[in-house]
């Protein structure tokens, strides 16, 4: 979603804030801007587009500074466009803003405005912000206090960089409910929405909390608590090897992530450490309930740990999508373990509903993979998935090292629990061990049989993916990558369901995506996949089963493993047939339209 960028220093602004944007604009965007401070006044350019429309504006060459701002917009008020586009300025141009969220009630906040003379131009909630900077600032209020007392009013999230042209020599900020992150350097001084944005320029960074400021020098930042008492904070170092944050070779992102997966579920695993948890065997027998929430792809791999965890462990596992479980008033109280799963720990709703289990007393585990990301700083313990910086919108190698992850927990609490399976959970530890080199085998072998299939279904417009139980599981994960990023229909089902419904949407030449790896429900899956070749449709066949393969289009054949690991690997062929049928519609399948990386508004 929407990016923010500012710099100031002794160097110009310009470069390092349109760096700044590229390394955005992986988390979805639709315009982009830029403000600068040049002689005591404020020059602002932004356009609709991408940030290469806005390097070819032609007065880009006529403007830099040594303090500005930026930003990537994703749409929410008003339709992507040049005047709804960040930087937002008042009227007179003293004051320009960059903001990520939404000013809930920025209606009401722009009726007052409009009532002492102010004027709108854009559609945005944004708008509100400069002008009520503004009018504070003509109550006679200092920059600090004109900010500090606007953000009083705005109900809603906001991350706000803040510059005027009455105080050249510093960017003021603010958040609430919206991530927000200063680099340290040496002379200048850097803020970013994230931090791969700023990670070229800078290794130390300062966390800015919920509802507190700072006002940001070159060679100085102060910080403020929410009552505009200055703070003492410390910063931390952040090192991410370079070669995580470019494509290293590979055409795209999400093809280098579906190739790191050897690696990454390695680190993850190795780097598990459950004791941190502070779990005993006494605090899981009186859990009446474990609550896993989550958004996206990081739902769907909650999905795949409820099996596991009511099979190994026999707690009872509810799943339930963030932004609904928010707002159905769930049955939480301390014998409640709510388990919230979030990729960039960023989500929104994921965090909104963290804080919602907390405050009915449940304890509080969030699984992410970005270090100092805004859950980790809710939740009661944290658990580090370690696939390295995710860059591509559409979820791989976090997926599959969310399900290693959560399958490994669940081992734990196995254990913790004596459940007298163990020969099944020494298998499963093992097992889990060597999946990575099974994965690194089905990338080997399948890539060019599965580039092969993407060719010739690429123009079909509705393709289903059908399993059962674990498989099942898969088969949501794969219909959302393929659409993903490449805008075709795709519909999962639970095989045992077909007939009440999607059944009648199956024709001549349909595709359907099968995923058979339970050995116990075999037959029955391979009874759903006949009833939709006696309607038409044709076939493509998962499994690491032995299946006759006279009546079904395509196979294909990956590993064995235990079959509550097989999600880990069934999903590898699934990933690599959306990323090919988006790039024979040549698509761009690490930035698909409309969707973003990092979704921080609800
Ligand atoms: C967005 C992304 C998905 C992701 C979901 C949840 O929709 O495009 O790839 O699965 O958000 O994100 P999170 O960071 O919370 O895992």
């Amino acid at each position: 979603m929407c990016g923010i960028v500012g710099y100031i220093g002794n160097n110009f602004a310009k470069k390092v804030l349109i760096n700044g944007l590229s390394n955005l604009e992986y988390r979805g965007y639709d315009s982009a801007g830029i403000s600068l401070i040049n002689n005591n006044s404020i020059h602002t350019l932004k356009t609709k587009g991408r940030v290469k429309d806005l390097i070819q504006l032609s007065n880009i060459d006529k403007i830099d500074g040594y303090c500005g701002i930026a930003h990537t917009r994703w749409a929410t008020h008003g339709e992507p466009s040049d005047k709804n586009a960040h930087p937002h300025n008042n009227q007179n141009n003293t004051f320009s803003v960059v903001h990520n969220g939404i000013i809930e009630n920025y209606n009401e906040l722009k009726d007052f405005l409009i009532s002492k003379n102010y004027k709108f131009i854009s559609e945005t909630d944004t708008e509100v912000i400069p002008n009520l900077i503004d009018y504070y600032y003509k109550e006679g209020n200092d920059f600090l206090h004109s900010v500090y007392n606007a953000c009083k009013h705005f109900k809603g999230s906001y991350a706000i960089c803040v510059i005027s042209s009455f105080c050249p020599d510093k960017i003021i900020v603010a958040r609430k409910s919206s991530p927000l992150v200063l680099g340290k350097g040496i002379n200048e001084n850097f803020i970013g929405s994230d931090i791969p944005a700023l990670l070229e320029y800078a290794k130390y960074f300062y966390f800015i909390k919920d509802n507190e400021f700072a006002e940001v020098f070159k060679d100085n930042i102060i910080f403020y608590d929410k009552d505009l008492n200055k703070i003492e904070k410390n910063y931390k170092e952040i090192s991410i090897d370079s070669s995580d944050i470019t494509k290293n070779g590979y055409d795209d992102y999400m093809l280098k992530e579906i190739y790191e997966q050897p690696k990454s579920i390695n680190n993850t695993l190795n780097n598990l450490n459950f004791e941190t948890l502070d779990f005993t065997k006494e605090y899981l027998n009186n859990l009446k309930k474990i609550y896993i929430v989550a958004c996206g792809t990081a739902m769907h791999a909650g999905l795949v740990a409820r099996t596991l965890i009511e099979n190994l462990c026999k707690i009872n596992v509810e799943v339930d999508l963030a932004s609904e479980f928010r707002y159905r008033n769930p049955i939480i109280d301390n014998h409640t373990l709510a388990i919230f799963i979030s990729q960039s720990g960023e989500t929104a709703d994921t965090i909104a509903a963290l804080e919602l289990a907390k405050s009915y007393g449940a304890k509080t585990i969030a699984v992410t993979n970005v270090p100092e990301s805004s859950i980790t700083r809710i939740a009661d313990k944290v658990l580090y998935t370690s696939a390295g910086p995710e860059i591509a919108v559409a979820s791989t190698k976090a997926y599959t090292s969310q399900v290693a992850l959560m399958s490994y927990f669940s081992i734990y609490l196995a254990e913790l629990l004596d459940s007298n399976n163990n020969s099944l959970l020494e298998e499963l530890k093992e097992d889990l061990k060597n999946i990575h080199d099974k994965i690194s085998k089905i990338l080997n072998s399948t890539n060019l049989q599965i580039k092969d299939i993407a060719k010739k279904i690429y123009n079909e417009k509705d393709i289903y993916y059908i399993g059962r139980g674990l498989d099942y599981c898969v088969a949501l994960e794969g219909a959302l990558k393929l659409k993903e990023i490449s805008y075709i229909h795709a519909e999962s089902y639970a095989s045992g369901e077909l007939k009440h419904g999607a059944i009648a949407l199956i024709e001549n030449g349909t595709t359907v995506v099968s995923i058979v790896t339970n050995p116990s429900l075999i037959e029955k899956s391979i009874s759903n996949i006949q009833e939709v070749i006696s309607r038409g449709a044709k076939t493509i066949i998962i499994t690491n089963q032995h299946i006759d393969n006279d009546s079904f289009n395509y196979i294909i054949e990956i590993p064995k493993t235990n079959e509550y690991l097989s999600p880990i690997l069934s999903v590898i062929p699934l990933q690599l047939l959306a990323y090919h049928v988006a790039k024979f519609k040549n698509l761009d399948v690490d930035k698909p339209r409309n969707l973003a990386k990092s979704v921080t508004v609800e």
